[in-house]
């Protein structure tokens, strides 16, 4: 009856052409009539087309409400008509035939392979812009005779399939584009290896570009983002008739796609109704360590590390010149120590966070316990690693096992994932094998120290002299009661000296506020930050102690831990861990970065959330890149978390008065570790005016939050997200203190839903348009003209 209806309705509005969903032998849809076909949602068209920039014509399907880049299928993407002469039809036999209308029409430019002949045929445009072919009055629950979602073009949409079908064989890919405008099958593919553990591939010709890691029931194990997607729904599928993926989208009225462009890179977008864009949600490959086997077997890829590649544990360069001074990691890494599986001494090392190895060649079985894949690992000799295969139970279960090389291993920051590749070794190496080696960095390291500090070493050896004269002055009596009240460990003069090289420049890391912070490593192995006070605003020795005790009390994961001090020969000094990826203002390199101002209290460091959507308006957008979106708001929320510590749930209500980018820290896996907090304490009311440089309000207010985010640079974003921040941005701006939110509210917004945010007002500064200067690219905003005004913190 709807259907009817529908007609009727159809027929009336295009009385001059055909707008049915359907097609029948006998009445074929031809180009210069302009036909086409429309579903019964109205959400797909079926017709005759030219691709942006060329006069070809093709037989595709397209978006009915997209108009930017709307095409999902082609026909004859390999054969283009030259002119409007097309004529597409169904045979008697229910095959799908696009011929040429000129002269004797007998020019076949494509038609659809059906073996099997279907007695009265009538191919449909469903609303999931599936075209299908089957038997008139049909059970539209049976398989197609012919359907186009199996002879998929270069965009995968919620519904479709990718993958084989293992009872008939068939396999479904996506082949991407040769150009922007042709449209004619390009070198990437995207598809299912269904070898070993299936995972999907990006390949160039027959070349692996990228892979996603096998499936383990709630993400592919290298884009473990998915599961958080609060839009669309991954689906994977191995049994004995498919082996298959696909997406589906919760909300019918948002316009999902994914697309795997000319050059490789495999996007996934969203349609923005409002600025009548595609709005990239994420892609792949994100970085270098994406590419496929980027680092040679048995090492793993830190994309923001340098250098790039390192070997697991228990296992070193198999081609130490190549791998450290040349930068060619290919050659990978081999044992340590040889596997001794006769004598059943072998254990495993547990590696956290990372897309697991290439399971082409590996065996699963997803009903096994974790136990049980241990000992199946154990008893075969070849066997070198073990990972769980299921994780949709909750915990990990179900097994693979890798008897070769560990291929293409990625770190995963800001993921605590909750698989685990747990690699065999010897049990020799596991002692060795606790912390995650950076022998790579170490061995450089060494090189550095050696060479630059030989230099100096008679100087070591003066000041050792000049401090164990000192040491014998010092009145011991002191030193003990001193040691009893604190826990905290007092380190000796000498042994910070010997672990920074006697305070080497090339050890130094910065100079901060209170004074330089030295690189250093101690006897035992241990890497150590050590901030060496400047003589200047010293309080008394037994205060300064105090203080340090109280600072050293604060423990938490977001902030920086004190290991212990050093109060000797006049020296003040505070021993930190060692972060091994540096402040956050190290990645906020150029001009940007070094105008940020100093915020006076800690509500306005939120604000810095600025910084981060602005650095993608810098012309140097390959180094944006090292951090991705995620990567910035996980950095957000660590430091909300530990300022909120600082506030209100420490006993001591310390304020941090001088927060910026360089007092944040980042540790190995990018979380982030705020330091020098408590140096107010130690040095007096020593506040920092705030300076405010800002460009962004008037964006806001004309409802363009999607400039602020340049969509094609900062890709791997979620639009809520980014609403949350820009809204908890200018909220933190407001001209009012009462109007800026309280620090627990900051953490409660950025975590929670930005439709529930209060409205930001106009903000304690605004920039008009005029002050706004667009460079030659048009993409960079200068602050250089923009007034400078102070605010008062909250
Ligand atoms: C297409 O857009 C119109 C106008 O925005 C809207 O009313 C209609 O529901 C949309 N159709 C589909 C199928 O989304
Ligand atoms: C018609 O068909 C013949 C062969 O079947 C072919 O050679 C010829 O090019 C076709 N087209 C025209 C316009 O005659
Ligand atoms: C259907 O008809 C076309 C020509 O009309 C023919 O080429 C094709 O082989 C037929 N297919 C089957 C399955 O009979
Ligand atoms: C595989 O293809 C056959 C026909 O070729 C079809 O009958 C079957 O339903 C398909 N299997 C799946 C899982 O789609
Ligand atoms: C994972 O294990 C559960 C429970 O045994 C099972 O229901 C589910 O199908 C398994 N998932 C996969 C992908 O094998
Ligand atoms: C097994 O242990 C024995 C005795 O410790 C040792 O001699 C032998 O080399 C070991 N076997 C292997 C394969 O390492
Ligand atoms: C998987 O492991 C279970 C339990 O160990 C075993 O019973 C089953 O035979 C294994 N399946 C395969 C296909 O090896
Ligand atoms: C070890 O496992 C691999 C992969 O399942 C298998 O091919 C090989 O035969 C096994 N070797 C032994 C000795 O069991």
């Amino acid at each position: 009856m709807v259907r009817i209806i529908f007609l009727l309705f159809s027929a009336i509005l295009f009385s001059f052409s055909t707008a049915d969903d359907t097609l029948t032998p006998g009445r074929p849809l031809t180009d210069d009539s302009e036909a086409s076909l429309i579903s019964v949602g109205g959400k797909f068209q079926l017709g005759f087309f030219s691709p942006v920039g060329s006069s070809n014509r093709y037989v595709g399907i397209w978006f009915c409400n997209v108009s930017v880049d709307s095409v999902v299928w082609i026909a004859n993407r390999r054969r283009p008509i030259a002119s409007k002469s097309g004529i597409l039809s169904l045979t008697a036999n229910g095959t799908l035939l696009i011929a040429d209308g000129n002269g004797n029409g007998t020019t076949v430019y494509w038609s659809s392979s059906t073996e099997v002949s279907v007695a009265n045929p009538v191919a449909q445009l469903l609303d999931d812009a599936n075209l299908v072919v089957r038997e008139a009055g049909g059970d539209q629950n049976t398989y197609p005779a012919w359907q186009s979602h199996d002879f998929p073009t270069n965009i995968h949409l919620p519904g479709m399939k990718l993958g084989w079908n293992l009872t008939s064989g068939f396999n479904r890919q996506l082949t991407a584009w040769t150009s922007a405008t042709d449209p004619a099958p390009g070198i990437y593919t995207l598809g299912i290896e269904k070898q070993g553990n299936a995972q999907e591939f990006v390949w160039q010709g027959t070349q692996p570009r990228w892979r996603s890691g096998p499936w383990n029931g709630l993400y592919f194990s290298g884009v473990p983002t998915i599961e958080l997607d609060s839009l669309l729904r991954q689906e994977f599928v191995v049994d004995e008739q498919e082996v298959a993926a696909w997406f589906t989208v919760g909300n019918p009225s948002v316009i999902l796609r994914s697309v795997l462009m000319p050059d490789g890179l495999l996007r996934s977008e969203s349609w923005i109704e409002e600025t009548q864009t595609w709005n990239v949600r994420a892609y792949v490959p994100m970085d270098r360590c994406d590419s496929f086997y980027a680092c040679g077997p048995n090492a793993v890829c830190y994309p923001n590390a340098w250098p790039l590649c390192q070997c697991l544990p228990g296992f070193r360069p198999r081609n130490p010149q190549n791998w450290d001074v040349i930068g060619n990691p290919s050659d990978g890494c081999v044992r340590t120590t040889a596997l001794d599986c006769q004598n059943g001494t072998d254990r495993f090392f547990q590696q956290s966070s990372v897309k697991l190895p290439d399971t082409t060649a590996s065996a699963v079985n997803r009903s096994m316990s974790l136990e049980d894949c241990r000992s199946w690992c154990l008893r075969n000799c070849s066997c070198t690693a073990y990972a769980s295969a299921n994780l949709s139970t909750g915990s990990e279960s179900g097994c693979m096992i890798w008897t070769s090389g560990l291929a293409d291993i990625k770190f995963l920051y800001g993921s605590s994932s909750p698989q685990p590749l747990y690699v065999r070794l010897a049990a020799a190496d596991l002692v060795t094998a606790t912390e995650p080696m950076e022998s790579g960095q170490r061995r450089m390291l060494t090189i550095i120290i050696s060479v630059s500090c030989v230099a100096v070493l008679f100087f070591v050896c003066v000041a050792c002299c000049v401090w164990a004269a000192k040491k014998k002055k010092k009145n011991r009596a002191d030193e003990e009661v001193e040691e009893e009240n604190l826990n905290l460990p007092l380190f000796d003069l000498g042994t910070i000296a010997e672990a920074t090289g006697n305070f080497c420049m090339d050890n130094k890391l910065g100079e901060g506020g209170f004074g330089p912070v030295y690189k250093g490593k101690l006897k035992e192995g241990q890497e150590i930050a050590v901030k060496r006070l400047s003589k200047t605003s010293m309080q008394g020795t037994d205060e300064f102690k105090n203080e340090v005790m109280v600072i050293a009390k604060l423990q938490h994961r977001n902030l920086v831990r004190l290991l212990g001090c050093c109060v000797q020969g006049g020296e003040r000094m505070l021993i930190y861990e060692y972060m091994l990826n540096g402040s956050l203002d190290t990645f906020l390199f150029g001009w940007l970065a070094k105008s940020l101002m100093i915020h006076k209290t800690h509500v306005r460091l939120i604000c810095k959330i600025f910084d981060f959507l602005l650095a993608c308006y810098r012309p140097d957008r390959d180094k944006c890149r090292l951090l991705d979106w995620r990567m910035r708001y996980n950095i957000i929320l660590g430091i909300a978390r530990g300022l909120l510590y600082l506030h209100h749930d420490s006993r001591y209500r310390i304020i941090h008065r001088d927060l910026k980018t360089s007092n944040i820290l980042l540790d190995k896996d990018m979380n982030p570790k705020i330091s020098d907090f408590g140096m107010a304490k130690l040095f007096g009311g020593d506040e920092t005016t705030g300076n405010t440089k800002r460009v962004i309000w008037s964006l806001w207010k004309e409802n363009r939050t999607s400039e602020i985010v340049h969509d094609s640079i900062c890709h791997s974003l979620s639009f809520d997200e980014v609403l949350t921040c820009i809204k908890v941005g200018l909220l933190c701006v407001q001209e009012r203190p009462e109007d800026r939110p309280i620090m627990c509210f900051v953490l409660q917004m950025l975590v929670s839903n930005s439709s529930l945010l209060p409205e930001p007002k106009q903000p304690g500064f605004v920039v008009t348009s005029n002050q706004i200067d667009n460079d030659s690219s048009g993409a960079l905003l200068s602050i250089n003209r923009l007034s400078v005004i102070i605010l008062e913190g909250r």
